[in-house]
C-alpha cells in the first residue's frame, strides 16, 4: 500500500479477535489504535484540526501551534506539524512518562512542563496564557468541535463497518477529552441502536460518577464539593474537570454504563494482552480491556463486545506498566546461560 503523505495513513486500524484470553463464549475484539502512525488514538484528532484550522482561515502557514496535552495528542500534533511544516509547542503534566516527552522533541516540537498535582488545567492555562500572548494558534482539544467530528467521520464509520454483518453488542472506552467516545457514540446510537456504549474512568477520579451524585441533592443544588478527582496512573485518562467534548456523551445519555477501574486492573491486563495475546497496548488500553472482560464475564453467549486499545505499551517504558519486566537478565535466564 503506497502512501504519498503520511497524514493519509491516519485511520483505518485494524479490528482484532482476542483468542486465547477471552471467555470462549464470547466474541470479544479490540480496535488497535496504536496502528496509526504516530502509534495513538490521537492522531486522527490532531490531523483534523489542523485541518479544520486551515480551511477556517484560523491557521496561517508559519504561525506556531501550542496545546496542552498529557502526552499522545502533543505527539499526534507533533507530527501532523513536521509533516505540514508548522512549529508546535506542547505544555503537559511533568507527570507524563519521558518516552512521550523525548518523542514529541523528537519530532521537532518544544515542550513545556507544568507540575503533575496540578492535573490538566495547569498546562491548559500556560497553553491559553501563550497562545494569547503571542497569537498562536491553540488546538483546544478538549473544547474542539473537530476533535469529536473526526471520530463521527471515521472512527464511528470504520466500526459500522467491520461490524455490519455480525453486529455490535457492546462498545467499551474510556475518556480524555471524550473526543473518541461522543464521536462514535453520536453514530452508534443512530445506526446500531441495540449497541451498548459501555463508558470507564479511573476508580479514584470518578468524575461522571460524582456528577450524578451530586445531581441526587434532594433540593436540586450541587452537593458539597467531594474530592472526586484524585492524580491516577491511567495516562490520557479522565482530567481535572469535565471536558466540554465529553459534556455532549452526558446531556445525550451516551453511556448506557459506566464502570470504573483501577490503574493496577488496567496494568495487569496490558501485561496479560502482551503476554498472552502478542498485543501491545498501555495502561489505558489494559483499563478499556479489563472493563471489557467485566462485560464478556455477563454477556449473553456469542455476544460481540469491541474494546478501544488507544495507544501502544512503547510509550510506557519508563513508567509502571514496565515494573515488572527486567532489563537485566532474571534468574531463569540466567540458568538458561549456565546449563550451556
Ligand atoms: C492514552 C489515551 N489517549 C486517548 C484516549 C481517548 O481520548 P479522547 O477521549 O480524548 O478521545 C484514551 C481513552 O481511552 C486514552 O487512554
Amino acid at each position: 500500500m503506497i502512501f504519498n503523505d503520511l497524514l493519509s495513513s491516519v485511520g483505518n486500524t485494524p479490528v482484532i479477535k482476542i483468542k486465547n484470553i477471552a471467555p470462549a463464549n464470547i466474541n470479544l475484539y479490540v480496535k488497535a489504535e496504536y496502528f496509526n502512525p504516530g502509534g495513538s488514538v490521537k492522531d486522527r484528532l490532531a490531523l483534523n484540526i489542523v485541518n479544520e484550522a486551515e480551511k477556517n482561515g484560523d491557521l496561517q502557514p508559519n504561525q506556531t501551534v501550542i496545546e496542552a496535552t498529557s502526552g499522545n495528542t502533543g505527539i499526534g500534533l507533533a507530527m501532523v506539524c513536521a509533516s505540514k511544516g508548522y512549529p508546535c509547542i506542547i505544555t503537559m503534566p511533568d507527570s507524563a512518562s519521558m518516552e512521550r516527552r523525548k518523542l514529541m522533541r523528537f519530532l521537532g516540537a518544544k515542550v513545556l512542563l507544568t507540575p503533575g498535582p496540578e492535573g490538566a488545567t495547569a498546562a491548559y492555562d500556560l497553553a491559553k496564557k501563550l497562545a494569547d500572548k503571542n497569537d498562536w494558534f491553540y488546538a483546544r482539544q478538549f473544547e474542539n468541535s473537530a476533535n469529536a467530528d473526526i471520530h463521527e467521520q471515521t472512527t464511528a464509520i470504520e466500526i459500522l463497518d467491520d461490524f455490519k454483518n455480525i453486529g455490535l453488542d457492546y462498545w467499551v472506552s474510556g475518556y480524555g477529552t471524550g473526543g473518541t467516545f461522543s464521536g462514535v457514540s453520536r453514530v452508534l446510537r443512530k445506526h446500531s441502536p441495540k449497541t451498548k456504549l459501555i463508558i470507564s474512568e479511573p476508580e479514584n477520579a470518578q468524575l461522571i460518577n460524582s456528577m450524578k451524585m451530586q445531581n441526587r441533592n434532594s433540593d436540586g443544588s450541587p452537593s458539597e464539593s467531594h474530592e472526586s478527582w484524585n492524580p491516577h496512573p491511567i495516562q490520557g485518562w479522565t482530567p481535572d474537570f469535565i471536558p466540554l467534548v465529553l459534556q455532549e456523551s452526558i446531556d445525550n445519555d451516551y453511556f448506557d454504563e459506566n464502570i470504573p477501574v483501577s490503574g493496577d486492573d488496567g496494568i495487569y491486563w496490558s501485561n496479560q494482552l502482551a503476554s498472552k495475546e502478542g498485543i501491545i497496548t498501555g495502561i489505558s488500553g489494559g483499563s478499556t480491556f479489563s472493563v471489557a472482560m467485566k462485560i464478556a464475564n455477563q454477556a449473553p453467549d456469542a455476544s460481540n463486545i469491541l474494546c478501544m486499545l488507544a495507544d501502544t505499551a512503547e510509550r510506557y517504558l519508563s513508567s509502571p506498566l514496565f515494573n515488572d519486566i527486567d532489563s537485566e537478565m532474571n534468574e531463569d535466564e540466567k540458568e538458561i546461560l549456565s546449563s550451556i
